[in-house]
């Protein structure tokens, strides 16, 4: 019989092997949230209650069994985010809270962040909780994760994506601080959060630590010196953290973005709006949310399944330097 006119519910997609009595319980699967469904399925006939998401699931001897309304893998984790109070943090924050995950902001607007929590318990989150942090600081970073301890002893996901660019000057002309805040946010400041937390993921196999890295990572550009080693460092820190942390079931990523339209470059240009919206200025850019959408792809995948390293560009980047920008007529 043609595929397409087998039942279709509760189960989409191709029937269970021959044989295999639809009341059966223990399909084989390899985590516990497609465990939960399928057992349920055949129990009931229907899902378990949950956040619920659109998966397939493969099983050997029937090709793949497209299953709608699975549990997240994210329902009920505990999600720890570094600058959550704009750009990808926030929108990574709506983003997992809407898989039913528990939160923990930290950045140093809290006014901001406590926004940002309002917005994902609406979303859907069961807890969503934040605290002042700054990544720059060693005793705040220890501070940081004194509360984090009262509220879990185990965090599943640590997303380090506090970070960004200061000023667009040449080696010759660019001064120390700027230098040194982007030394502090995006390099010591992804080391120190990951020893505050490591303690509380080490027991926790299948907990992830996803930094977010940038292609200027990876390749150099004119007035980007400091930045693009900083963003080197951070991919460096992740391979390295890899190594250290084989065997323990604890992965690590990189999600190195290129042009997205956030609060980035005003930042980077000190408040100056109108030299920030010339940067995205005739290009479809990421937005925030598209990253986000990587962030929880990459979260979400089954323990065993670790994405190293992944590079996002907008369609109209090919490279660093090569940006299809529309012109006005
Ligand atoms: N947008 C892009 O084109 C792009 C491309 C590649 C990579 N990235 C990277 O992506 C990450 C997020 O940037 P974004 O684009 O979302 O920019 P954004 O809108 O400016 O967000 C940056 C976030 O980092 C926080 N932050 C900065 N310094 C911090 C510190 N010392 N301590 C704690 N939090 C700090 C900010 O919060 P507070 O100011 O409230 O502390 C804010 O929440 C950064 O690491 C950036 O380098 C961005």
């Amino acid at each position: 019989m043609d595929d397409r006119h087998d039942p279709a519910p509760p189960l989409r997609g191709r029937k269970a092997p021959k044989g295999r009595n639809k009341t059966e319980p223990s399909f084989p699967a390899n985590d516990s949230a497609t465990s939960e469904i399928l057992n349920s399925v055949a129990a009931h006939g229907k899902p378990p209650p949950a956040h619920h998401t659109n998966s397939s699931i493969a099983i050997p001897e029937a090709g793949i069994l497209t299953v709608q309304n699975m549990p997240s893998r994210l329902a009920n984790q505990w999600v720890l985010i570094t600058g959550a109070s704009s750009g990808f943090g926030a929108a990574a924050a709506l983003a997992v809270a809407r898989e039913g995950a528990k939160l923990l902001l930290g950045a140093r607007r809290t006014d901001r962040l406590e926004q940002v929590a309002a917005e994902a318990r609406k979303a859907g989150s069961p807890a969503a909780l934040y605290h002042a942090l700054d990544v720059s600081k060693t005793p705040s970073v220890e501070e940081f994760s004194k509360w984090v301890r009262e509220q879990t002893d185990k965090v599943d996901v640590l997303l380090n994506n506090a970070g960004g660019a200061l000023g667009l000057d040449t080696v010759a002309t660019a001064k120390d601080e700027d230098w040194e805040g982007m030394m502090q946010s995006n390099v010591l400041g992804v080391l120190r959060m990951t020893r505050a937390i490591l303690p509380l993921m080490t027991s926790n196999p299948g907990s992830s630590i996803i930094n977010i890295g940038s292609i200027a990572g990876r390749t150099a550009y004119e007035g980007g010196a400091a930045y693009c080693a900083a963003k080197a460092g951070e991919l460096q820190i992740t391979r390295a953290l890899r190594l250290e942390l084989n065997g323990t079931g604890i992965r690590v990523a990189t999600i190195d973005p290129g042009l997205a339209e956030t609060e980035f470059s005003v930042v980077r240009f000190k408040g100056d709006t109108a030299r920030a919206k010339k940067v995205y200025e005739g290009v479809n850019a990421l937005t925030a949310e598209d990253v986000a959408e990587t962030i929880l792809w990459v979260a979400s995948r089954p323990s065993h399944v670790c994405i190293d390293e992944m590079v996002i560009k907008p369609t109209d980047q090919a490279a660093i330097h090569k940006v299809f920008r529309r012109t006005a007529k």
